[in-house]
């Protein structure tokens, strides 16, 4: 990108806001550090119309910095409540503490000091160097990432550390060192009320007539994400054992999805496996430790869940001699499966399976 490049973004952007940009927000354009470090700390993990109430309780109980260092603590998580990620309030505390007994009461005011705060990361950092000082650092959340991915039609997957250093150094060139604050509040008010995430508005984009995404029609396609991180496929073979009107059921004891939940025998792969290679290993031969049982079906299907595809395959065997049962296994009767916690997937199994009574 020549210079040429970032004029034109910045022209444009910095045009807009200060002609258009009608966003109303409590923190919008004050200059009290605590303040900003207050309202950026809520909106980490909060939606902004969630925020905002929060945002005002809090500066109306503790206006000053003093004041939530010397709040009663529980005062504090009380306020907090229902926002969640509750180090947040914790780090909120320690800091105002810290800042209050250490630095004077006062934020440092270089973006390297606000760094070293507990609960300060880069984000937020940048924030308040911008916000509150005027200093040129350039802020990088979601809104950002998703307003330039499309502007230039940058490949590069946001979530990688290389499409991160990118980001941040591409931000940070495009910045109007005039007003460091005001730019960074303009590209954040982009992305959240023009350049949204799914139904851009770019009739009404300032940048449109340069936007590359929009050239191209392929607005969607940006940002980009690493895929491999976000959707992981595991695969599940369920042994659906039938002895003599009963089956195995076992709890779920993993810290994960469907922990506390019952299911059947499972052996879990790197990929899908067929019988005649499933039978060797030593988890199926430990639960069916003799060669008299018959396979009876094969049902595959399939679950997604947010970061993950299950692929489960069930096979229902019958057989005469008793499995091995193993201590956290119980034998129950088939026709009382479904008094047990099961999850989706078992349950859409059983109403598919011929011999079941779901
Ligand atoms: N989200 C987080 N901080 C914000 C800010 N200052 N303005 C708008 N949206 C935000």
């Amino acid at each position: 990108m020549g210079d040429s490049g970032k004029e034109v973004f910045t022209r444009l952007l910095m045009r807009w806001h200060r002609q258009d940009n009608g966003r109303q927000m409590p923190w919008k354009g004050i200059r009290d550090p605590y303040r900003i470090w207050l309202a950026e700390t809520i909106l980490q993990q909060t939606r902004v119309e969630q925020g905002w109430a929060y945002y005002e309780r809090f500066v109306q109980a503790y206006p000053t910095l003093e004041q939530l260092a010397y709040a009663d603590e529980q005062a504090v998580y009380r306020l907090w409540q229902g926002l969640g990620y509750y180090n947040r309030c914790r780090n909120l505390l320690h800091t105002a503490r810290e800042l209050v007994q250490h630095y004077g009461g006062e934020f440092p005011r270089s973006y390297d000091g606000l760094l070293s705060l507990k609960g300060i990361g880069p984000y937020t950092a940048a924030a308040i160097a911008s916000f509150a000082f005027g200093l040129p650092h350039a802020v990088v959340d979601g809104n950002v990432l998703r307003v330039l991915a499309r502007y230039f039609a940058l490949h590069i997957p946001v979530d990688l550390p290389e499409g991160k250093k990118l980001f941040s150094q591409l931000a940070h060139k495009l910045l109007d060192v005039q007003d460091p604050g005001a730019f960074n509040q303009a590209v954040m008010d982009l992305g959240a009320t023009i350049c949204k995430p799914r139904r851009p508005a770019c009739n009404h984009c300032p940048l449109a007539v340069k936007c590359q995404a929009f050239h191209l029609q392929q607005q969607m396609q940006f940002p980009v994400k690493a895929q491999s991180k976000s959707i992981q496929s595991r695969y599940f073979h369920y042994l659906v054992i039938r002895f003599q009107a009963k089956t195995l059921l076992q709890r779920r004891i993993q810290k994960d999805i469907w922990r506390g939940l019952f299911e059947f025998p499972l052996i879990e792969k790197n990929a899908l496996w067929e019988v005649e290679h499933l039978q060797q290993t030593p988890e199926w031969q430990n639960q069916l430790p003799t060669d008299d049982w018959s396979l009876k079906g094969v049902i595959d299907l399939q679950q997604q869940l947010t970061h993950r595809r299950i692929h489960a395959r069930f096979f229902y065997i019958e057989t005469p001699v008793a499995p091995h049962i193993s201590p956290h296994q119980l034998l129950v009767g088939w026709d009382d499966l479904c008094q047990y916690a099961l999850p989706g997937i078992i349950v859409k199994y059983l109403r598919r399976n011929p011999y079941s009574i779901l």
